[in-house]
């Protein structure tokens, strides 16, 4: 398994370019089963939940092209509306090809994800919303069964705000008859995006970006060409990792009005920010002050930008409290950034960082993707050589990593 081999203490600088959006990817290549004709997805970028998720569709009988960033998928007829264990075991977003099948096909069968590493994360908001748009649903050996002679339209008010919940209720309505009103909609730039691509497939929704989204069902959706997001998460993460080293770098092709949470946030730890309408420029101080963080649906502070900030704080000027409000289980990282050296203190869903002088580099393990994002961060700054096992979880969500970071000047190789 490959493994990432860190030396930090290099100040990164330099300039590279920020890739399209892995949450936003993922549900718009879903939605390429809500026509017939040819969806032309530009941006994609080149990660294994995409492949993962191609080879789902495939299977499926969607027909896939893809040139570079750009992925052509037609699904003129769906062969099979299931998504198997075996998939979707590996990455929970194959949940996304439900709410596109039972509008469709009116049937579905897709494995429950289970839990995974940073918690529980049940389905149930997905299924009430599909049941009240008129679907049957059952749950049996591990699998949704849904079928439905026709959604129609509701009014769906989630128990919570759910990101990938909304994205598979807003594409089921679309095909829906009558009109759907979806309520404490997730307000997330990715499904503004997804939402956005649905309109240029002759999708009616109001209300994009708020939290009450409106959609007047239409008989059919048409083909279109859209251009994905650029990732904000990327931003974010390498912003962070340029922050530790006392560096400075400029990211293009950005989004930075999707990242306003964690721009104050770096600002708040010291950083110099400037932007433009897709760059991004960040100019660290010599020490970076402990930042207070709690993470919350956006325009909250992001759940995924939790363990980069973790590492910011473990070498900052006095102590912060960083809060997970989103995932129950999402501080596996603390244990790893400890064997660097870090002081944290976990209670609960809290946990107190104090900054220390100094990191050392040791053998860590990547728990999740974003806890890997964390290490990396972390590893950059400690001294000597850190060793991060079990990289396969960035690689789902990073693009060329060990490239970029490189560009940046980091000293890092990856160990196959
Ligand atoms: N929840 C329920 N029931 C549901 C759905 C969600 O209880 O039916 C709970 C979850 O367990 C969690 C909270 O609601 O405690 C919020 O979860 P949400 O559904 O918003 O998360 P998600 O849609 O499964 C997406 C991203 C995650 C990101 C979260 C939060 C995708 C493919 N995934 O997950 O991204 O952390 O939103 O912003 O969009 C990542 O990229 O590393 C990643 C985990």
């Amino acid at each position: 398994m490959d493994k990432l081999a860190i030396v930090g203490g290099v100040r990164l600088a330099g300039e590279i370019p920020v890739s399209g959006a892995k949450n936003a990817a993922l549900p718009i290549l879903c939605a390429a089963l809500l026509t017939e004709e040819p969806l032309e997805v530009e941006n994609v970028p080149h990660l294994r939940d995409v492949d993962t998720l191609l080879a789902l569709l495939a299977r499926m009988g969607v027909a896939i092209e893809r040139e570079g960033p750009t992925v052509r998928l037609q699904a003129k007829r769906i062969v099979s509306p299931e998504a198997p264990y075996e998939l979707v075991k590996t990455m929970r977003a194959s949940i996304l090809v439900l709410g596109p099948l039972v509008a469709r096909c009116h049937e579905a069968v897709v494995s429950l994800p289970g839990g995974c590493a940073i918690g529980a994360r049940p389905v149930d908001q997905h299924i009430k919303g599909l049941q009240a748009l008129g679907a049957t649903v059952r749950v049996e050996h591990g699998y949704i069964h849904a079928t439905t002679p026709g959604l129609r339209g509701a009014r769906l008010v989630p128990d919570l705000v759910t990101v990938t919940g909304t994205e598979n209720l807003l594409m089921a309505a679309c095909l829906a008859e009558g009109t759907t009103v979806i309520e404490n909609a997730a307000r997330e730039p990715e499904v503004s995006d997804l939402a956005r691509c649905l309109v240029a497939m002759g999708a009616d929704i109001d209300g994009i970006g708020t939290d009450t989204l409106r959609v007047r069902g239409v008989s059919r959706l048409h083909g279109a060409r859209y251009r994905v997001m650029p990732d904000r998460i990327e931003t974010g993460t390498y912003l962070c990792a340029a922050a530790i080293t006392g560096g400075g770098i400029r990211l293009t092709r950005a989004d930075p009005g999707s990242l306003e949470a964690v721009l104050a946030k770096l600002a708040e730890a010291g950083c110099r920010i400037e932007t433009g309408p897709d760059w991004v420029v960040l100019q660290a101080p010599a020490r970076l002050r402990a930042v207070d963080v709690r993470t919350a649906p956006y325009p909250g502070f992001p759940t995924d930008m939790q363990a980069q900030f973790m590492a910011l704080d473990t070498v900052a000027e006095g102590s912060g409290v960083i809060r997970e409000t989103i995932f129950e289980n999402r501080f596996m990282h603390a244990v790893e950034l400890q064997r660097l050296g870090a002081d944290i203190r976990i209670d609960g869903n809290t946990a107190v960082v104090t900054g220390v002088a100094r990191l050392d580099g040791a053998a860590v393990m990547a728990t999740d993707l974003r806890a890997s994002a964390g290490l990396v961060v972390a590893a950059l700054k400690a001294e000597g050589e850190t060793i991060i096992e079990r990289i396969y979880h960035l690689d789902r969500g990073y693009e060329r990593i060990e490239e970029k970071l490189g560009a940046l000047g980091a000293q890092v190789r990856r160990i196959r």
